[in-house]
């Protein structure tokens, strides 16, 4: 059993941790460790009280009541003196408020993202599902199964990023940067059964000069609809409806004989220029958008060659389709009045945020 000394020495003990401690979680750790209910140390001593005989009641009972007073208000007196200390410092912190608020920078799609969505939404409306293809292609997709041999003067058309491989080549299996996306035509059909009909954007190579509406790195819709009775109606009449869907109506559409080796026949459509508004001239002379003629062509289109289908074992007899390819950048210019196609590629965020 404690004596009363020990009380003392208990209750001294307490007073030292509790003028040393630094936070308020710190006291009441302190607290927890001398008067907590359940194992508090003086606690435990005001327990002994009822053990003890009558006469020794009184004088250890004092002991113990002080020894508690003594911690309690030393508790308090701490306590307060730590929270007053909390509140001083926290005053004490300043704040500059004539600091510019951080510039909340909201991010946006790039219009080319914006572009292909658009059609994509468009030609999905239709029943079109979307799809990618690799970019690094075989010949033998880019323009063999294309109708497009080796020695086809079409290939000037496509002036192409091969890869060389030093163990050499068989022709077909060539490797390349896709120049057009019609190489997944192909790809798609190889796969599936008619029906098809899919879009398909990304991104194409080709070796060429840039100018305001040429770059060697450039984006491709391609469309593709094989069923039985597709005629050429059915393509006009979804490209003329993407037209208007994609300009509101305003824009011209026009469709002119064209000659791909794996489209017969074939057409190319064009969308009367947004700039000179199909004049050919502005107020500065010659229109640069255009080049002067007023038309912007934006894609080659025609019915699937019958010897595509044959090279995928469709029965030309039984399937026929129609397939359309152009450039994105041509219809994100149309759409966000870009006059220079360089502009989207150039990284230039004073640009970008304002298109
Ligand atoms: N791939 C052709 C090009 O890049 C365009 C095209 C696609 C033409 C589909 C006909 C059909 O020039």
């Amino acid at each position: 059993m404690a004596t009363a000394t020990d009380l003392k020495g208990l209750a001294d003990r307490a007073v030292k941790e509790i003028s040393s401690a630094a936070d308020e979680a710190a006291l009441e750790a302190v607290r927890v460790r001398y008067l907590s209910r359940k194992d508090g140390l003086i606690t435990a001593a005001t327990k002994e009280i009822a053990t003890l005989p009558a006469a020794e009641k009184p004088g250890y009972g004092k002991a113990v009541n002080e020894a508690k007073q003594r911690v309690e208000s030393a508790l308090e007196e701490r306590g307060r003196a730590l929270r007053e200390g909390a509140i001083a410092k926290s005053l004490s912190e300043t704040a500059d408020l004539t600091l510019p608020p951080r510039r909340v920078r909201v991010g946006h799609m790039h219009p080319i993202a914006r572009t292909i969505r658009e059609i994509t939404r468009i030609l999905g409306s239709m029943g079109f599902e979307s799809v990618e293809g690799p970019e690094v292609e075989y010949d033998y997709y880019s323009f063999e199964a294309l109708n497009i041999p080796r020695d086809h003067p079409a290939r000037d058309k496509f002036n192409s990023f091969w890869i060389a491989n030093p163990l050499g080549d068989p022709t077909d299996r060539r490797v390349g940067l896709r120049p057009h996306t019609s190489p997944m035509q192909i790809r798609v059909m190889e796969k599936r059964k008619p029906p098809v009909r899919v879009v398909v954007p990304g991104r194409c190579y080709r070796f060429e000069a840039t100018d305001a509406t040429h770059e060697s790195i450039f984006f491709q819709y391609e469309g593709l609809a094989i069923d039985e009775q597709i005629s050429m109606a059915d393509l006009k009449g979804v490209l003329y409806s993407f037209a208007r869907q994609l300009f509101g109506g305003e824009r011209k559409v026009r469709f002119r004989p064209d000659y791909f080796p794996f489209t017969e026949p074939s057409a190319e459509i064009a969308f009367d220029c947004f700039v000179c508004d199909g004049s050919g001239t502005t107020n500065k002379g010659r229109c640069a958008t255009c080049g002067g003629s007023g038309w912007i062509e934006a894609a080659g289109c025609g019915m699937v060659h019958p010897e595509a289908l044959r090279r995928v074992d469709y029965d030309p007899s039984k399937y026929q389709g129609f397939a359309f390819g152009g450039g994105v950048e041509r219809l994100a210019m149309l759409l966000t009045g870009t006059p220079d196609i360089r502009l989207f590629h150039e990284n230039d965020m004073r640009y970008l945020e304002s298109v």
